[in-house]
């Protein structure tokens, strides 16, 4: 069975779809360098959503796009969608790019059965010490090109910890 990690921010156009398809290259490297490519995409499922309806069924911001290209030379894929309360049942771990998306999905959880499948992105870091994923909407392209890196870092940790997750099943 695969492992299935659902990315959440605000909007679903800037972080989480950029923590989606890092996520995807990461996981395809890897399958490749270690001769399992033919069961590439099958172990580890992602996708992402966001927690408000603002901007369901546009593509990422050309903003975000555009620091994904330049920093790790890949397009991002997807259309927004917003969070709903299947996706506690339907996904493994649920990943909250800052404390108030955190919240509104907790929020969503009434019976408290799912707090143990969401947490925060910035957990899985280790060489930022930043504790959320900056919210880069209003602010100029630097503030996106820092959200690649910080995503390819919590990314990182984050299929170290999905493996031996994986390991021990
Ligand atoms: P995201 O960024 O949550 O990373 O997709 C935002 C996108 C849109 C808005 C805010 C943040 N907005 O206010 O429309």
């Amino acid at each position: 069975m695969a492992y299935k990690l659902l990315f959440v921010c605000l909007g679903n156009i800037c972080r989480s779809p950029s923590a989606e398809n890092i996520m995807n290259h990461l996981i395809e490297q890897a399958s490749l360098s270690d001769g399992s490519a033919d069961a590439k995409g099958d172990r580890i499922l992602c996708d992402s959503a966001g927690t408000s309806s603002y901007h369901i069924g546009s593509p990422p911001d050309r903003r975000m796009s555009a620091a994904a290209v330049t920093k790790l030379g890949i397009k991002l894929r997807g259309r927004a969608r917003q969070f709903q309360k299947s996706d506690f049942q339907d996904f493994d771990l649920i990943l909250a790019m800052d404390q108030e998306n955190y919240e509104n999905i907790l929020t969503l959880d009434q019976t408290k059965q799912y707090q143990h499948k969401v947490r925060l992105m910035c957990e899985f870091c280790s060489r930022h010490t930043l504790k959320e994923v900056p919210d880069p909407y209003y602010g100029g392209q630097e503030g996106f090109n820092q959200v690649i890196d910080l995503l390819i870092d919590a990314c990182e940790g984050l299929l170290i910890y999905v493996n031996s997750q994986q390991a021990i099943i």
